[in-house]
């Protein structure tokens, strides 16, 4: 198996290419709408062909990359089913796993950040989106999100995963590219070290974020698979890279 840990630094958003060496096909994980050209030419340098693309999340603060790679290179579009998508090629649900050539992941449902948030293990790894970020989780307070239904989807599903398992998060704020499981049930500050759900509840309540700035034009722009709006301000022109100043691309 291929695998790379990409990086797009304006949402700070954790994108991963894998690769079966047996098919030379690729998928991308929260592929970045302004980072498909990095995407496509690392693709291309390991002589693989992107086949789907395969979101966590409806995400609020980048544009995915998903519609924009299937009109580039053909590749499908996979997103969790709840979400009920009309531009979703391929309908993720638990317990039926995502198979590409001799790459098979194993969909779990981790609710909370979003309603429909889905996380991915695949072998020894695990991609957790934003339900689980190192020393950190995601936010609750948008999307359906919902602090207790976050809590049961790390506590009764990523951390029964072994101690061993490779955490590759959502998001890397900290320049901390990986973690694991025991690590994150030892150190995570909000549920590690055997939080409980009302101390859990407290934390996220008490966090005051400020109103996420690109919401609004990320999940209408997600709900289409990867749409960048026409009408974006101009100081948020670069979310969508060269693709709102040349839609021919
Ligand atoms: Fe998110």
């Amino acid at each position: 198996m291929i695998f790379r840990q990409l990086f797009e630094p304006l949402s700070s958003t954790c994108t991963y290419l894998i690769g079966c060496q047996d098919t030379g096909l690729a998928l991308l994980i929260d592929p970045v709408v302004n980072s498909v050209d990095r995407d496509l030419a690392e693709i291309q340098r390991l002589g693989l062909t992107l086949a789907f693309t395969l979101d966590t999340h409806i995400h609020a603060d980048h544009i995915t990359g998903a519609l924009h790679l299937k009109q580039r290179v053909d590749s499908r579009i996979a997103a969790p089913a709840i979400d009920r998508l009309p531009c979703t090629d391929v309908g993720i649900v638990e317990g039926t796993p995502f198979q590409m050539g001799g790459v098979v992941l194993q969909p779990l449902h981790t609710p909370g950040h979003t309603d429909a948030h889905f996380s991915y293990v695949l072998e020894n790894r695990v991609f957790t989106g934003d339900a689980l970020l190192i020393d950190g989780c995601g936010r609750t307070d948008f999307q359906n999100g919902n602090a207790q239904a976050l809590y049961r989807s790390v506590i009764d599903k990523l951390f029964t995963l072994p101690d061993e398992q490779l955490v590759y998060q959502g998001h890397d704020y900290n320049d901390r590219r990986v973690s694991s499981i025991g690590q994150e049930k030892a150190r995570n500050p909000r549920l590690g070290k055997n939080r409980t759900l009302p101390e859990f509840e407290q934390i996220m309540g008490r966090l005051k974020l400020p109103y996420p700035k690109f919401i609004d034009h990320a999940v209408p722009g997600n709900r289409q698979c990867g749409v960048c709006p026409n009408d974006l301000p101009q100081q948020m022109k670069a979310y969508c890279g060269r693709m709102t100043e040349s839609p021919q691309g």
